[in-house]
């Protein structure tokens, strides 16, 4: 018998029965071995029991039994794209990266946009951030920009985002909800955190529905340093502007696509990249010194703090163009893993106590995730040019050390002897640290509420009105009333309208009085 419009043959029980010749390859199991019937499993006669001896069939069901890793436990629904990055200007005054030296040359770059609390299968509309990690394949290794729609955070400590996230993601007893940040503990873990009160400004805007990936601006958040020939340094923030400008959708837009296409965001930035209409984003830095920071009223370590555009303008030196969509989903965007560490000769840390957090935990996550210490041999984490340590062993090994050296200093001279060290090689600037070892919180990170302020006035009367529409709505699925009152008892510190117009929305019969201390107890806040 044949499907007679593909014009194949069928098997006894009308399988499907393809097979290789010409320029279609042979069908083999991993061990290389050539598979005669990928349709029927090994049985004793046509009505038996199926053999344990079918390596074929065990081998197959193995490895899909094994095909799902770990998502991320935070950004796990993502998607990624190929491209460049170009610098437009140098930036060799400020920095010896070699990657800012050259104007006009290519790096090439890959970037996952992704959400923050939904999980994988989550819809792409959800009001939240959006991440936007770059990494950029320099010639003096990998440099990741793992950053975020929003120039902001929630959170001053890295020791809070355990509890951030926990509260952020779906509730631990009914699962629930996964994408949206209207439930209870969310709002709770924030009315107890008035240092989130800005990012939350943001979170409630516009921003956290962008209409496409496309139309979001990136900001590395942290203040960066950049470290030059002559080992001088200066502060930094990096920015992506998108070349098409910001667009968001309305919240009764987005929760109708998240409904009729939950793949919304994914599929319009698939569909762009192969139209050939490439999205791209300018690079820019805004570049401070010591001093020059001295001067703010808050400090620069302090990432729920942003520095404005009009005391630091954002200079454009560079554009990242993304023109190539993954060959494989699950190889690319699924298996790369970024991490605020990776930074390259001239660029270096500052003592921000978030990014210092960061820097341990998004290689400790990705050891597990990506199942043991080699997952920089999976070439979307390769870096482009030549890696050569004494590193070796551990779960799929696939670059062990050639010959006989495996550590160093060793007496085998010449090529024998393996890589060595090199006076161009990363350098740390020295900055000066000392002083007690405390468990403490600056107070330069104590004032929550004026840069608040200063983004909710800077918004246009219809974006206000959505910050305002979106915390009502927000709020209003709060079931525990101590919580919404909490929240109006901080807006009353960030704009007394927005506070009467969400306690009204809400229908709170008191509105509270405004939080009183910088850093409240629980005793300070309505109960
Ligand atoms: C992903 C931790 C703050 C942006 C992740 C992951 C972890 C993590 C564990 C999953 C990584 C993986 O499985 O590969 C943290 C910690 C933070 C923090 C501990 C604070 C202490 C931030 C901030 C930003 C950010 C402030 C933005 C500036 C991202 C992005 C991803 C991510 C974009 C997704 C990367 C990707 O696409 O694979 N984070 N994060 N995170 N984080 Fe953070």
């Amino acid at each position: 018998a044949r499907i007679a419009d593909l014009d194949v043959p069928v098997g006894q029980g009308g399988e499907v029965q393809q097979t290789a010749g010409g320029d279609v390859p042979v069908l083999t199991t991993q061990q290389g071995i050539p598979v005669s019937d990928d349709q029927n499993s090994l049985k004793v006669g046509p009505r038996g029991p199926t053999l344990l001896e079918d390596f074929h069939f065990r081998e197959k069901m193995f490895h899909f039994d094994h095909e799902r890793i770990p998502e991320r436990v935070v950004h796990a629904r993502g998607f990624g794209a190929h491209g460049y990055f170009e610098m437009t200007e140098s930036l060799a005054d400020l920095s010896h990266a070699d990657v800012f030296q050259r104007v006009g040359e290519k790096t090439p770059a890959f970037v996952r946009f992704s959400t923050v609390a939904g999980n994988k299968g989550s819809p792409d509309l959800a009001r939240d951030v959006r991440g936007f990690a770059v990494k950029l394949y320099t010639q003096e290794g990998n440099w990741d920009i793992v950053g975020n729609n929003i120039p902001v955070f929630f959170i001053q400590d890295a020791i809070k985002f355990p509890d951030l996230i926990h509260a952020a993601k779906q509730e631990p007893d009914r699962g629930f909800p996964q994408a949206q940040t209207a439930h209870d503990n969310f709002w709770d873990f924030i009315s107890l955190t008035p240092e989130s009160m800005h990012m939350i400004m943001w979170i409630m805007s516009d921003r956290t529905i962008p209409r496409s990936l496309r139309f979001i601006e990136g900001f590395g958040v942290h203040t960066f340093r950049l470290v030059n020939a002559e080992g001088k340094s200066s502060f930094v923030k990096f920015h992506w502007k998108p070349k098409l400008g910001l667009q968001s959708v309305a919240w009764n837009e987005a929760v109708k696509l998240n409904g009729a296409d939950p793949d919304f965001h994914r599929r319009d930035l698939w569909a762009s990249i192969q139209a050939g209409d490439f999205p791209e984003w300018e690079f820019g830095v805004q570049v401070f010194d010591e001093e020059f920071a001295k001067s703010f009223d808050f400090d620069v370590l302090d990432a729920t703090k942003l520095i404005p555009e009009e005391l630091v303008p954002v200079r454009v030196v560079g554009r990242l163009v993304l023109d190539r969509v993954v060959d494989n989903f699950f190889a690319e965007t699924e298996q790369v893993a970024f991490c605020t560490s990776n930074v390259v000769p001239g660029i270096d840390f500052t003592n921000d106590p978030l990014l210092q957090g960061r820097n341990f935990s998004y290689l400790d996550t990705q050891l597990k995730r990506l199942g043991g210490p080699n997952f920089t041999h999976i070439p979307i984490n390769a870096p482009k040019v030549p890696v050569r340590n004494f590193q070796q062993d551990g779960h799929m090994a696939m670059h062990n050390p050639k010959g006989r050296v495996n550590y160093e200093p060793n007496g085998w001279g010449g090529a024998a002897g393996g890589p060595r060290q090199t006076p161009r090689g990363y350098r740390s600037f020295p900055a000066e640290e000392a002083g007690p070892k405390l468990r403490i919180r600056a107070e330069s990170f104590a004032d929550h509420y004026s840069q608040a302020r200063q983004f909710f006035v800077s918004q246009t009367p219809v974006e206000q009105t959505h910050i305002g529409d979106a915390l009502v709505f927000e709020l209003s699925k709060v079931e525990t009333p101590a919580i919404r009152a909490r929240i109006v008892a901080h807006l009353r510190n960030i704009d007394e309208t927005l506070a009467q117009t969400v306690a009204k929305g809400l229908g709170l019969k008191d509105v509270p009085e405004p939080a009183t201390a910088a850093r409240p107890t629980r005793q300070d806040l309505p109960q």
